[in-house]
């Protein structure tokens, strides 16, 4: 099982070199490659207890507005432009508090990453 892990990960590693620039990479404009697994560590830190593990909003919070549905395709087709600032300066006259004090910006795109896993499909 471990040896078709690790099999697999090399594929998609020659894969998403081989498609480079095509439809698997969407770089912010920086053009580094962000890391939704790390994301996810700062997701769990930060972010969780608001917008719960599938990003869904944590229910029975007192809280008005609720946290947005980070799955939602209201969230999902923003920009990712769009989504960074909303973190990085917070959404006035919510709980949704600016993190650009306490993550650095690479650490945004990376959590922005793993926002996006919560695309549906
Ligand atoms: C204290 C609770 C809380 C925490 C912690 C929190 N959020 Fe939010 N978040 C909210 C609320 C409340 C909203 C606003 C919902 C609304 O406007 O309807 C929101 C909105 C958002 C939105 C949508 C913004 C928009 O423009 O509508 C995104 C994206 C988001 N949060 C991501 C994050 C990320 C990523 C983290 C962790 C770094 C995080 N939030 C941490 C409560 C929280």
């Amino acid at each position: 099982m471990r040896v078709v892990g690790i099999m697999l990960c090399v594929f998609i590693g020659i894969a998403s070199v081989g498609f480079g620039g095509g439809e698997l990479k969407k770089l912010p404009a920086s053009g580094k490659e962000y890391d939704a697994v790390t994301g996810r560590e700062i997701y769990s830190n930060t972010c969780i207890r608001c917008h719960g593990i599938d990003g869904k909003g944590t229910r029975g919070l007192h809280l008005v507005p609720l946290p947005a549905d980070l799955t939602s395709p209201s969230i999902q087709s923003r920009l990712d432009g769009s989504l960074f600032k909303r973190i990085h300066d917070g959404k006035p006259n919510t709980a949704m508090g600016a993190w650009r004090t306490a993550l650095s910006d690479d650490e945004i795109w990376d959590v922005l990453a793993y926002v996006r896993t919560f695309r549906q499909e």
